[in-house]
């Protein structure tokens, strides 16, 4: 079965700008369809992972649609906050997605730490990814990259927590740095590395 390229999949995601960003780490002569176009809600992230949640959703997607399915889940993991956000990563930014919230909480939740932020703060973007074929075996990758947290957030770039995240190795953060860039160091790009064999 994985020695037959992927000629067609569905992606599981309803996120516009998640099937942006997939659509240039995948090739272009693959066919690449939707839940929004074919009208499917997404399914209520129930997993304790990242791993557990991508194949929640890739299942869900691919029994829906009788299609091979890839879905992702990430977030920022941040070790003094016991890796929180975690999981909850687009849940802190509450309803609207408003990240300037979800930002917010992530130093009121160091605060009440009393971190110090002459120290490193160290976190991690963390990706995962599965593919979920209709005859319902599957494979995961993950991809992960290290970095701290800076003492406010800077850049206007990117989205999400990228502002306050200093990937190491770099003195600035990815919401200062160019996607061109971003992009081919991120936790993402990492992921779909692994999975480039089924294409
Ligand atoms: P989900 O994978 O849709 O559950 O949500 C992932 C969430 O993690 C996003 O909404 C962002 O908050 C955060 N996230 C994941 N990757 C990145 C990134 O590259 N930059 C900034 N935030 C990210």
């Amino acid at each position: 079965m994985y020695k037959k390229k992927i000629n067609k999949i569905v992606l599981g995601t309803n996120n516009e700008g998640k099937v942006r960003e997939i659509r240039k780490l995948l090739p272009k002569r693959l066919n690449i369809d939707t839940p929004k176009r074919r009208n499917i809600s997404s399914p209520k992230e129930t997993g304790s992972t990242f791993l557990e949640n991508s194949l929640i959703k890739a299942k869900y997607f691919s029994n829906k649609t009788g299609e091979i399915s890839l879905a992702d889940d990430s977030g920022l993991e941040i070790n003094v906050l016991n890796k929180k956000p975690g999981i909850y990563s687009a849940r802190w930014a509450g309803k609207n997605s408003n990240f300037n919230i979800a930002i917010k909480k992530v130093y009121r939740e160091l605060k009440k730490k009393k971190i110090n932020f002459n120290k490193q703060i160290k976190c991690r973007f963390v990706c995962a990814l599965t593919i979920y074929w209709p005859n319902k075996k599957f494979y995961q990758s993950q991809g992960k990259i290290e970095g701290t947290i800076s003492s406010k957030p800077m850049g206007k770039k990117g989205f999400g927590y990228d502002p306050i995240f200093i990937p190491k190795g770099y003195k600035v953060t990815f919401g200062q740095m160019l996607f061109s860039k971003k992009s081919k160091i991120d936790h993402r790009f990492k992921a779909f590395k692994k999975i480039k064999k089924f294409f």
